[in-house]
């Protein structure tokens, strides 16, 4: 039994025992916290959502605790601000999770950090102590989004948990050095347990732990990134923005994006399921036809948001395609159960419906280009006539010639926004494009 099994069973037992036992039952877990072994600190942090004045602060422990960042924009943290866990109303404790919103920051601007947890002994709501504390002793850096940051983006999608395309991805990264990724979905497959979030986004297997640490990282979530009943909850992993940065309406869009990137706006979308909520097999537990319509009104107000309306280049990111040209290629939109045979497969092999709400809101403000993923086959649809963005569909998963992994970069270069796919199996540029500004 792992010691979180334990501390449940701790817990339902003494629920079900006498009041004298609960005493016993707190010993029980005050015991193991206190005799934990491992280092509190459990991994390098990972900068989520970055944004012109906020950025996310994630990372995982090995016991309870409140964790905490120090930001400075002085490299020796002289002057640093103290961030802790959770909202206004109360500091969180944690078992394997810190999540940190630093607000109130400089757009384009660099800045120092460090991370760092107390110990926290919980014996019962009257007896909670502070027995240590951890920092790690790296000092970090990252730099608010904003029209002065003159840099990058990098895209990768449908990782899927493989661990060897991660690895050969973060390697092109680390060597493009972009200001920030967008994760743009399925990270995952069907995951139950928390613990494997924290595998997949902070504590993972691969040499390169601190990935995210100095380079923020946006996420746009994948079908698959709503399968299973962790991924219900991803939350817990992959902080949503804090409700102030969002008004009462968009509530629920918690990593629904829209920031700064130099010349660039870039403007984040969810997808969600590939599947109709109406699909038998989820027992209408899915509600995306009501998320993506929320979304439709929160991005219209996103793109005439002055920062963004004004920025010369527009580029858009969601997992499912938002067009597709062939005919047998599974729509999303057909009731009740996704199957009809005229398509080859019987979920979507692009969104329709997120196509024809947001399609036309990107075309009218003259976005660029609309980056997605999902087919697991790199692609690229030029504009046409009625739609003046461009869609790229990144690749797989596999390290196979016939679903490569790409990476793909964005950066502006003179009076151009240049888009290059880079071929992950190959390692060369497998196509580059060039938009003007709008
Ligand atoms: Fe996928
Ligand atoms: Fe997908």
């Amino acid at each position: 039994m792992d010691r979180r099994d334990f501390i449940k069973g701790a817990a339902a037992a003494a629920v079900t025992v006498g009041t004298s036992d609960l005493a016993s039952a707190a010993e029980h877990i005050s015991s193991l916290d206190e005799d934990e072994t491992k280092p509190l600190l459990a991994s390098a942090p990972m900068l989520q959502n970055f944004a012109e004045t906020s950025v996310g602060v994630a990372f995982a422990v090995n016991g309870l605790a409140n964790g905490y960042v120090l930001v400075s924009e002085r490299p020796d943290l002289d002057d640093a601000r103290k961030f802790v866990c959770g909202g206004c109303r109360m500091a969180d404790i944690d078992d394997r999770v810190i999540q940190v919103r630093i607000t109130g920051l400089k757009p384009a601007t660099k800045y120092w950090y460090r991370i760092g947890a107390d110990r926290i002994h919980y014996g019962g709501g009257y007896d909670m102590k502070v027995i240590g504390n951890e920092e790690d002793p790296r000092t970090y850096t990252f730099t608010t989004a904003g029209k002065d940051l003159k840099g990058s983006f990098c895209v990768i999608n449908d990782t899927h948990v493989r661990w060897n395309t991660i690895r050969a991805e973060l390697d092109k990264i680390e060597a493009l050095a972009p200001s920030c990724v967008i994760w743009n979905g399925d990270a995952s497959n069907t995951e139950e347990e928390l613990e494997n979030l924290v595998s997949i986004y902070l504590d993972h297997p691969l040499d390169r732990k601190d990935y995210a640490a100095c380079t923020p990282y946006l996420f746009c979530p994948g079908n698959h990134d709503f399968r299973g009943r962790a991924n219900r909850h991803l939350e817990r992993v992959w902080m949503y923005r804090q409700p102030e940065e969002r008004s009462p309406r968009d509530w629920d869009l918690g990593r629904n994006f829209a920031v700064r990137l130099g010349d660039i706006a870039l403007v984040g979308l969810d997808t969600a399921e590939d599947k109709l909520d109406t699909n038998p097999i989820f027992a209408g537990l899915f509600k995306s036809e009501e998320y993506r319509r929320a979304q439709t009104a929160w991005l219209k107000d996103a793109l005439q948001q002055k920062e963004i309306a004004s920025a010369p280049f527009l580029v858009a990111f969601c997992h499912i395609p938002l067009f597709d040209s062939d005919p047998t290629h599974n729509p999303g939109d057909v009731y009740p159960a996704d199957y009809d045979p005229q398509y080859t497969e019987d979920y979507a092999y692009w969104q329709r419906t997120c196509g024809r709400m947001w399609g036309p809101l990107l075309h009218d403000a003259g976005c660029q280009v609309v980056i997605t993923a999902h087919m697991h086959h790199y692609r690229y649809d030029a504009p046409e006539k009625g739609r003046c963005w461009g869609q790229v569909v990144g690749g797989g998963p596999h390290m196979k010639p016939e679903d490569y992994p790409t990476v793909i970069e964005g950066t502006v270069k003179g009076n151009k926004l240049h888009i290059t796919v880079h071929n992950i199996l190959t390692g060369k540029v497998q196509d580059a494009f060039e938009f003007k500004r709008r």
